[in-house]
Order: C-alpha cells, then structure tokens, then sequence
C-alpha cells in the first residue's frame, strides 16, 4: 500500500558553508526520499537554512550588511551546493520567515497557556563595551579543573570538563578582551519536566534504535531541566510577544522550521501543514547528526505534544565524517567545501562512497582518500560502468546497436540479480546502505562472470546472432542495477538509461525485459580515478 512521508535533513546554520560533513546527511537522507519515490510511495523532503541567533547576527555585522541580507546570500550559495549533489528537496526555505513567526508565536503560546512556561531571574556575563550578554562560546578564562588557558565558557578542550561560565578564572569577552560583568535578566524556560510522560510515551514507540534509547533513558533516569527559550536584546530572531527586549532562543524557532517550511510548500498546493503535522496517515522522519540528539527526541517531542502536532515516526541518527581517520580541521585542510568537492570530481561518486559506508547506526564514518579511490575504481568502474563500456562497444561497433532476445540461460541469471530484490529493498528501507551496496556489487559480479565466460568480443567473430543474445543478457543485467542504484547515483545512472534508450524505471519495473531494442552511443560517464585526483582536494593552510 503507498505510504505518505514527509522527511528532513537537520537544518543548516546560515553561517558557513555546505561542506562533506553537511553532505552525509543530506546524501543519506535523499537516497531515502528517492528509494520510496521510487517504490511508489509519496515522498516529500523538506528542508532550510537556520537563520537566527547570535553568530548570524555578528556574521552580518562584520560584513556591515543587514542579517536578512547575508542570510538571503548564504541561502543561494547553500541552494546551489546541494544541487550539484543532486540532494532534490521538496522545498527549501529559511527559518526567517513569517510563517515560522507565526508557527514559534503559536507552540510558544501553547506552552504558555499550559503552564509548561517558567520565568526566571538569571545572572549572565555581560560585554559593557559591546553591549551584549555572553554565551558561553563567546567567554574564554583559564579552566576551573586544570589551569589550562584560553578555555571557552562551557568545557575545557585540555582536560574535557564541563562547567558553567561563571567557574571559569579570570574570564575575558572575546569581543573586548576585557573581564565581563554580572548582568541580571529575565529569562523564559520550558519546564521539560513537566512533559516528561508525553516523551517516554512516544519513546515506547520505537522512534529511535536500541542505542539511542539507551542514552535518553539515560537522560530521562535524571531531572530534566527547565530549558532557557529566551535570549537578550541584541538579537537577530523572533521577538518574544508582549516582549521589548527578549527573543526566541534559535534552537526553539529551528525545528519549528521543519513545519514552517512544509507551510510554504503545502501553500503553492492549496494545503496547509496541518494536512502533514496534524495527520496520523503522513509519517515524519528526520535525520540528524547525533550532536543534536537532545533537542530532536526530548525538547522536540515535547514542543509537539504541547502544540497538539503529532511527533515523528524516526529520529534517524548519523555519526560524524572524519577525514583520514581523524577530525575534518582547517588547518590540516580536510574541512572540504562541497563546491571545492564538486569543481573537481563527480558527486555521485560521492554518494556512492558514503551509501557504502553508512547504517542506521551512530558510527562515525571515514573519508579516507586511498580507499575512496580504490572502492570508486573496483566497484563502480569495475563492477558496473564496465559492463555498460564493454558491451555498449560491441553492440554498437560490430551489431548495429540491436538487441535481440533473452535465451533461457541469460533469464537464469536475471532471476538471480532479481532474486535478491526483496533484500536490497529492505537494506534500503533500513537504512542499511552498506549492506545493499554489497548486495548490488554481488549482483554487479555475477553479471561480469557471465560476461567474461561467454566472452562476446571474441564470440561476435564467430556467431553475431549468439553475441547478441549475450549482449542482449548483458545490458538487461545492467538496466536491473541501474535500477538499484538509481538512489543512490542519480546522475550515472540516468545517463546509463539514456544509452539504453529507456527512461528511469522503478523496482516494479525490474522484470520489464528489454528485447529487440535499439540502443544508444555509448558515452563516457566516468574517469578512473587517480590518487592525485583526490588528494589535491586537501589543501593545508601553512
Ligand atoms: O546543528 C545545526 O547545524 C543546527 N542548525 C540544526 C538545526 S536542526 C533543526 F532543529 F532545525
Ligand atoms: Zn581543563
């Protein structure tokens, strides 16, 4: 039966640019979409860039342009990055919009009505040079535990303990250099606490995996505490109603992005979110990365439950890309840019590579360039374009470009690569990339094996009409993995249907053979790859 999703990547800051960190995500998330647009459900994926909050605010001030036009710049840059990684959303909005003001206005007035929000007193570091409250990030001093300098506000780098800015010795603003000063201030809090229940009931619905359960039952053994929603003046976001000074905390307005967003695209059809958030028939999934785990499966289903917006299906939670085995870094040059990527190598190998290495666990995954090369040239190259090169040559060269039929011992080895359908698809539905990358490279084997036992290229000299039948065999085997990987290599394998002359098909088209067909030119779709070609990607900063 078709099945309505609607589904998100975590939303990116308009701060910085798109680079293979971000893309895991995104490519992860939108072979999904494309795996259940291709079984025949409905798919919608929504995403934006988060536009609010202090850094933003500091960003455009630097540039001395309005946020809302650095945000508007940054959006178009982020727009064009994805696209060239083929990432197809739905829509993709910003956070800084009057229908997220709207949707903040309303769960924030929810809460209220329902008791679930608390003010408070609280002392804050105060910039009186820079007229700004200090978060922790912008505090530096010397670490309470171990002495060591230069420590920011919230946790040591030296010795990783984690305290409150006020712990901090001889605390500076990184602004003025100079020692802040205590500042009292109202501030707005969600009592968490108070919606406990609607949490844990919604954890007793499997949203998350074991481990992830886990860690927030973990989290839910403690207190948990009241969340501060609310940020001073300076501040670039939503003002707080009956305020003159407080706004939104960004992290309250972010998520509520993921409905806003599906409001600006329901509108351009008439419909209105709540025909996604409000409906049991529509599951919502998200992806995220799993440094934001707390807000996406404590604040989050709270902020829902309390607005009467029903909560996701899946919380999907990915690790963190390292680079080399170790930790993408500026100054080691593996902080890659996807338009860096992207001006030098093909995206969709990208993809591959990461369909490769990714599940549906929190395992962090490794961009290691010598393997990278290697998986790109033995699979992709060598298991799968190399029979498009190989056999498109011969039927084109010394056949006329025609197909004939399939004989009973091509269609045996049909049924096998179809045979493994039913796995591949739920790997894909999992989540379990890695697994239907290999079951797709078995497949992509046994069609070579064929191929190099019958050998058509010495066969056509002999017997052209028997050399058909085993091209004819050859490209159907193809056209199957074509299928298979059409999510995951959206661009190779539209113009690997394009040589054979038909258009993008679906799983339920697996078993449309195609006989007596003319086929297309065989053009190049891919280069081997050299290490050289890769490692100029990394440029360190000396
Ligand atoms: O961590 C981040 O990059 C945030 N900008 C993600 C926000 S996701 C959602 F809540 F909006
Ligand atoms: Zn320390």
């Amino acid at each position: 039966m078709s099945k309505t999703y609607l589904v998100t990547s975590a939303l990116p800051y308009a701060n910085g640019d798109i680079h293979l960190g971000h893309l895991v995500e995104h490519v992860q998330t939108d072979i999904f979409v494309r795996f259940q647009k291709l079984m025949g459900h409905q798919c919608y994926y929504m995403c934006a860039d988060d536009a609010h909050g202090t850094a933003i605010m500091l960003s455009a001030e630097k540039e001395g342009v309005e946020p809302e036009e650095f945000i508007d710049r940054v959006k178009a840059q982020h727009i064009r990055d994805f696209e060239r990684f083929n990432i197809e959303y739905d829509h993709y909005y910003s956070t800084h919009s009057d229908e997220n003001r709207q949707l903040s206005e309303y769960v924030f007035g929810s809460a209220e009505s329902d008791g679930g929000i608390i003010k408070k007193d609280i002392q804050q570091y105060f910039d009186e040079e820079k007229g700004l409250f200090l978060s922790d990030r912008y505090i530096k001093g010397i670490c309470p535990k171990c002495g060591a300098e230069d420590q920011y506000g919230d946790a040591c780098e030296k010795c990783y303990a984690t305290y409150s800015a006020t712990d901090l010795v001889s605390p500076v603003s990184v602004f003025s250099g100079k020692p802040p000063v205590l500042k009292d201030s109202t501030h707005y809090f969600f009592n968490l606490e108070k919606y406990r229940k609607d949490i844990t009931d919604w954890l007793d619905q499997n949203p998350v995996s074991q481990s992830v359960k886990n860690k927030l039952t973990e989290w839910l053994d403690g207190e948990l505490k009241p969340w501060d929603i609310s940020r001073d003046a300076p501040y670039f976001g939503f003002k707080i109603p009956g305020t003159e000074d407080k706004y939104f905390y960004v992290w309250l307005d972010a998520p509520i992005g993921y409905i806003a967003t599906t409001e600006s695209w329901a509108q351009t059809k008439n419909e209105s979110h709540e025909q996604y958030w409000k409906n049991e028939g529509v599951e919502i999934h998200h992806f995220i990365g799993k440094d934001i785990m707390y807000f996406h499966t404590l604040f989050w289903p709270a902020m829902l439950a309390v607005s009467g917006f029903q909560q996701p299906k899946k919380v999907h939670i990915h690790g963190f890309l390292t680079v080399n085995g170790e930790k993408m870094s500026k100054s080691r040059g593996t902080f890659i840019l996807a338009r860096d990527y992207a001006d030098e190598l093909d995206p969709d190998i990208l993809r591959y590579y990461y369909a490769a290495k990714l599940s549906a666990s929190m395992e962090d995954i490794d961009f290691s360039l010598e393997d990278f090369v290697h998986r790109i040239n033995s699979d992709v190259l060598g298991k799968f374009i190399n029979i498009a090169s190989r056999i498109g040559a011969i039927v084109n060269k010394k056949l006329a470009g025609r197909l004939s039929i399939i004989d009973d011992e091509g269609a045996a080895l049909l049924n096998n690569i179809m045979g493994h359908s039913d796995h591949i698809q739920s790997a894909y539905d999992a989540l379990e990339t890695n697994k239907c990358m290999r079951l797709i490279m078995e497949c992509a084997e046994m069609a070579n094996k064929y191929i190099d036992d019958k050998a058509p290229w010495a066969m056509v000299k002999e017997d052209e009409e028997a050399a058909r039948i085993v091209c004819t065999v050859a490209l159907n085997a193809l056209r199957m993995l074509n299928i298979y990987l059409s999510p995951v290599c959206p661009n190779i394998t539209q113009k690997l249907f394009d040589f054979l002359g038909v258009s993008g098909q679906s799983f339920g088209e697996l078993s449309l053979n195609l006989e007596n067909a003319k086929i297309q030119p065989y053009d190049h779709v891919l280069h081997r790859l050299k290490l050289e070609d890769v490692t100029s990607l990394i440029t360190p900063n000396s």
